[in-house]
């Protein structure tokens, strides 16, 4: 089954064709990032222009470098949720034009759940159940993947995104959005017991993380360091940094593991692209003698291929949509 898989959330246009949930024909992605640097951060209105004017070609290419016609495809796939809302509707809205046009069945994606299906892309092996730790710009979660179609949220954040935080510090640092891949070499070399940053507890919610103390204590550094004229370390502050959001995500992964019985972790989203956390979980899996499944960095971000993995098990299960198909800004993942 060839899926025209479309992708258009946040700041990325892409569309991919992948066979059988597993199988990447192509997968092509017009990004916007140089764009929004500018503004250091996605302006949503651009964001959907720019997907406007790059969508059509870009199904085009897809079908070109997949060496298919129209005629070979079986479904189109869109992600529908959650994003940025005028974004979204700008995929949605294509997407319902193919299929409609194309007389194939149109199937909607939400994005985290395609964030976890990369790992069916890089793992042939892997199937549910299975536990997922979502780690990106704007989720953090930590989720029961029960069936392919079947997700059990057992941990998040109360506050700010682990690469919400990433990008806030690197941005304030003077990196270029977004930071969290910039920061993350920046680490390189630094001394991460430096500078002392808190790991937040929930209170009677064990698996639950906030992020907001750790990013106002790390910015307090900073402001403290320039108005004291006192020269900052900044590789230290930055695997200080990385080594405070990898104490607070991969300690409550490994709980969570335990707490289901799991055999199998794997990690998604633009954060498990970080090498610190990447480390940490390889040796923790080791430890606890389980699998560990970290897709490789190309599958960590968004794109579209990842749409087109979770598509298939969508259809799979009857989760086909009508032309009355609608996009949503915020949608649980477990609803
Ligand atoms: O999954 P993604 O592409 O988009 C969302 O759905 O949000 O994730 C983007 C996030 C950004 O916050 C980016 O800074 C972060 O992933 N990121 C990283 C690294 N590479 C990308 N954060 C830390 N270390 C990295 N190496
Ligand atoms: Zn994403």
């Amino acid at each position: 089954m060839n899926i025209l898989a479309v992708e258009s959330s946040c700041d990325e246009t892409a569309v991919a064709v992948v066979r059988d949930g597993r199988e990447v024909l192509c997968d092509c992605i017009a990004s916007q990032v140089a764009l929004h640097r500018e503004y250091g951060g996605v302006v949503p209105e651009i964001a959907s222009r720019k997907h406007l004017e790059a969508i059509c070609a870009l199904a085009d290419e897809a079908l070109l470098r997949s060496k298919l016609t129209r005629k070979d495809l079986d479904a189109v796939a869109v992600t529908y949720a959650p994003g940025l809302i005028g974004a979204l509707l700008v995929g949605v809205n294509f997407a319902k034009s193919a299929a409609l046009s194309l007389g194939l069945p149109l199937i909607p994606v939400h994005h985290i759940s395609g964030h976890i299906a990369a790992n069916y892309l890089a793992f042939p092996e892997l199937t549910p159940p299975f536990l997922c730790l979502v780690v990106s710009g704007g989720h953090t979660l930590i989720v029961d993947v029960a069936d392919y179609t079947q997700f059990h949220i057992l941990g998040t954040t109360r506050d700010d995104a682990a690469g919400e935080s990433f990008d806030k510090i690197a941005r304030v640092l003077g990196m270029p959005y977004p930071g969290g891949a910039a920061l993350d070499k920046a680490a390189d070399g630094g001394d991460p017991g430096r500078y002392r940053l808190p790991v937040a507890q929930v209170t009677d919610a064990p698996l639950d993380m906030s992020f907001s103390g750790l990013k106002t204590a790390a910015l307090n550094i900073i402001h403290h360091a320039e108005q004291t004229g006192e020269t900052l370390d900044v590789p230290s502050l930055c695997a200080s940094f990385s080594a405070a959001v990898t104490q607070t995500l991969v300690p409550r992964t490994m709980a969570a593991l335990r707490q289901t019985g799991y055999q199998k972790l794997a990690v998604a989203g633009g954060v498990a692209a970080n090498s610190h956390i990447r480390a940490a979980f390889e040796r923790e899996a080791a430890a606890a003698g389980v699998s560990l499944y970290l897709p490789p960095l190309h599958l960590c971000g968004d794109n579209g291929a990842m749409i087109g993995a979770q598509a298939y098990y969508e259809y799979r299960a009857g989760h086909t949509a009508d032309s009355t198909l609608n996009a949503y800004a915020t949608m649980p993942i477990d609803a």
